[in-house]
């Protein structure tokens, strides 16, 4: 088969290394793709938003698959867009990444479904969001209904922050996704995540993961795109996730089928671990990323197979193997993310970091600058490492961290910790 994969983060080089290894596939090509990517696949200069051009491109080269990485084009209808061109396309159609693009579809949808989650009012006015707060107190988390790159959420320690939050958003902050808010009661307990792969039926569970998604040690500091991630997460145990399947995905999976908009593709839902059992935080409708990047060297099945048999409705007798080692990815990030950063510096050692055993080096925002690679984004690299345990994992990703020569860079201390 011919595939193609669209995007051009950690999640994407991770999902291009171990589709590069199935032996369906004929050649593999990723749009855009980046420096680390391009030791996979052919990458072509074409954006995740640029429909057209991504239909002609898989015309003219005879694609049969397009996996979608990124949830920007997922939830502006690429896979409709391509399966009306006759593409055979990995992800949610539009109306099921909705679950994704609008939290407050999400929140009523858990509601029509009997999905625990926050209580949450949406609200499009500044009188309504008022009456909430007051009605509701604080603490409150203040979250744009669209996508905003994991920046559209406020913690709000007092109804006053509540309100300027709800006041700046509505005011324009976050443009058009901005336009609603959901304001919720705030939850106590751990966060855990849960992952599956969905056919529109199905719900076909895969191995657990976490991120850390603040930017410090000890998970403070502000919240980033995900600073790491390992597999095996012990938080969520088998009794969880078992939990979070019934109660949680295959309700919803079961209510937007029924709506007439099934669900295929990546579920993952992140939770809340409550005191009164785990609660709904938030869908996204794709992998995660770090979390892919811990995900896939681990899984032993054909990647490609999984994600044809989500596309096809055929995961109800399908199978998932997975090594028994655990995995662990530290983010190196360019300094000042998630703020503002410079990009450009040139990174060296990644060929040495490589050479350790287990250990792959999955590219985030790289280019390649002359016979240099440069970074260009703010996560750069994902140092992944396998190992018997957690512990042993993040000793091996921490030692190949320590080959990587770029002064321009930083990475935490300490990924793992709850699981080590
Ligand atoms: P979200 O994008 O909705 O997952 O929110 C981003 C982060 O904000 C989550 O990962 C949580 O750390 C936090 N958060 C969101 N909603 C709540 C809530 N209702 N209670 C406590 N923390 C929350
Ligand atoms: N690591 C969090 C996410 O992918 O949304």
């Amino acid at each position: 088969m011919n595939v193609l994969v669209v995007g051009s983060g950690g999640r994407e080089h991770a999902l291009c290394w171990r589709l590069a290894a199935s032996p369906l596939l004929e050649s593999l090509w990723c749009a855009p793709g980046n420096a680390g990517i391009e030791n996979e696949a052919r990458c072509v200069a074409i954006d995740p938003m640029d429909f057209d051009g991504l239909v002609a491109f898989c015309r003219a080269n005879a694609i049969d698959f397009v996996v979608v990485g990124p949830e920007a084009p997922l939830v502006a209808g690429l896979v409709d867009r391509l399966e009306a061109d006759g593409i055979a396309a990995f992800g949610p159609r539009a109306a099921a990444a909705r679950i994704e693009g609008s939290k407050g579809f999400m929140k009523d949808l858990c509601v029509r479904c009997g999905v625990p989650t926050a209580a949450y009012r949406h609200v499009a006015s500044l009188a309504d969001a008022e009456a909430f707060i007051a009605a509701q107190g604080a603490p409150l988390a203040v979250k744009v209904d669209g996508l905003a790159a994991g920046k559209g959420v406020v913690l709000a320690e007092t109804e006053d922050e509540a309100l300027e939050a709800a006041r700046a958003a509505l005011g324009g902050a976050f443009g058009e996704a901005g336009a609603t808010l959901v304001i919720e009661e705030m939850l106590e307990g751990e966060e855990a995540s849960y992952f599956a792969l969905v056919d529109g039926e199905t719900v076909l569970p895969l191995e657990t993961a976490q991120d850390h998604k603040a930017v410090g040690d000890g998970d403070t500091g502000p919240n980033t795109g995900g600073m790491g991630a390992y597999s095996p997460a012990p938080a969520m145990t088998p009794e969880l996730c078992e939990e979070a399947r019934e109660r949680i995905v295959a309700p919803l999976v079961r209510g937007l089928a029924a709506a007439g908009t099934p669900y295929a593709g990546v579920f993952y839902a992140g939770l809340m671990l409550t005191a009164e059992g785990p609660k709904l935080l938030e869908v996204n409708a794709r992998f995660g990323d770090p979390e892919c990047q811990v995900l896939m060297p681990r899984l032993r099945s054909d990647l490609l197979a999984a994600l044809l048999a989500a596309r096809d409705g055929e995961l109800k007798d399908f199978d998932l193997r997975w090594h028994d080692d655990a995995a662990l990815c530290v983010v190196l990030a360019a300094a000042g993310y998630p703020g503002s950063y410079e990009k450009g510096s040139t990174i060296r050692g990644i060929d040495a970091a490589e050479a350790l055993d287990g250990v792959s080096v999955f590219h985030a925002g790289t280019a390649r600058a002359g016979a240099d690679i440069a970074a260009a984004g703010g996560r750069v690299l994902g140092v992944t490492a396998l190992g018997e345990t957690v512990a042993a994992a993040q000793a091996r990703a921490y030692e190949a961290v320590g080959r990587i020569d770029w002064p321009e860079g930083f990475c935490r201390g300490d990924i793992g910790w709850r699981a080590v």
